[in-house]
């Protein structure tokens, strides 16, 4: 019987990663915590739930023992363009954070799952076909800290036999939660100011491409690495996965296809477009795909029908 915590429960993954992993494991099973932001209620009531801070190890120490966990997935982190703003909170947050987890689960023996990103990689890398094993030197403190956790959990697999996996999700869409901060939120932002306004004003530029998945195909991800065969797998952390490779006109253009008089226009925060700038515009995920069968089931069309429905079903706005 798998007991799993997950860190981050209130967060965009956090609070549909939990529920999914609930309905797949039973109720009981899945122990939610969260930290400042306080979870809806549908995971406080299916469900155990908790606050903790981890940063602080006995927090999550605490967890671990009372409920026996074996499991963990540490989605607990400050994002890129929040980190850019304060690089010494996230560093706190992300190191302190990813080496408390892994602490407790060399001691209580869980397997861990850890999210790192397209912010792993930096200018260096090749921005097309972005391979899974190259040159990473991100030039954001949220990217290093990401290339710093996938060795440090690439070093507890090895040294300490903790089984630790991971991917590099892309930007990530989704109509439950909002975004906590990062570089690729317009691409959450454009649906709801769609549905709403019918008119949207982007801060990247037109023709700035990065790699996006929509939400059930990454919890999907998470799930199926974790429950992969460990003999297949030649990497660990963490894998290039995508779904699409988009820019901001290509999302408005099939937006357009919806709500025919949705329009966009620019005004470019230079912060986001440089992080977005250094980061690939499309990743080789040949490796997920060989070695535990990833595959996404969204492309932007199916994405942009199922968003659009859901979110003006949530704000009551009707689509003619
Ligand atoms: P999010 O910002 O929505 O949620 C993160 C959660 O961490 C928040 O609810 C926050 O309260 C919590 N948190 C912050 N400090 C904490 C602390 N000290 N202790 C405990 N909890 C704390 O982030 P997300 O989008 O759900 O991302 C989850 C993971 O996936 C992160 O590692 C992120 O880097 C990674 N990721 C996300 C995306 C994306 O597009 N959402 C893309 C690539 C990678
Ligand atoms: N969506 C994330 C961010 O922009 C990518 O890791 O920070």
């Amino acid at each position: 019987m798998q007991k799993i915590l997950v860190t981050g429960a209130a967060g965009q993954i956090g609070s549909e990663l939990t529920m999914a992993l609930r309905r797949k494991y039973g109720n009981e099973n899945v122990i939610g915590t969260a930290h400042k932001t306080k979870p809806d209620e549908a995971l406080l009531e299916s469900g155990p739930c908790h606050f903790i801070d981890c940063t602080e190890i006995n927090t999550i120490a605490e967890m671990v023992e009372k409920y026996k966990v074996d499991t963990i997935y540490h989605l607990a982190s400050i994002l890129s363009a929040v980190a850019e703003q304060n690089p010494q909170f996230a560093w706190n947050v992300n190191m302190f954070g990813l080496y408390n987890v892994l602490e407790v689960a060399r001691e209580y023996k869980c397997a861990v799952f850890t999210p790192s990103s397209i912010g792993a990689f930096g200018p260096a890398a090749p921005l097309n076909k972005t391979p899974q094993d190259t040159i990473q030197r991100p030039s954001t403190m949220y990217g290093i800290t990401k290339v710093a956790g996938e060795l440090l959990c690439d070093y507890y697999f090895k040294r300490f036999g903790v089984d630790t996996r991971g991917v590099r999700y892309p930007g990530l869409i989704s109509h439950k939660t909002l975004p906590g901060g990062g570089t690729t939120d317009y691409a959450v932002k454009i649906f709801y100011e769609a549905v709403k306004q019918r008119k949207y004003t982007c801060y990247l530029k037109a023709g700035t491409y990065l790699d996006m998945m929509y939400m059930p195909d990454a919890l999907r991800a998470a799930i199926d690495l974790m429950e992969a065969n460990p003999s297949r797998l030649k990497h660990r952390n963490a894998f290039n996965v995508t779904a699409m490779s988009v820019a901001p006109e290509d999302i408005a253009a099939e937006i357009k296809r919806i709500i025919p008089e949705f329009t966009m226009d620019f005004k470019v925060d230079p912060v986001r477009q440089a992080i977005a700038e250094s980061w690939p515009n499309n990743m080789d995920d040949s490796a997920a795909r060989e070695e535990w069968g990833w595959k996404p089931e969204y492309d932007l069309e199916s994405m942009t029908k199922d968003m659009i429905e859901n979110i003006s079903q949530k704000l009551k706005i009707k689509i003619d």
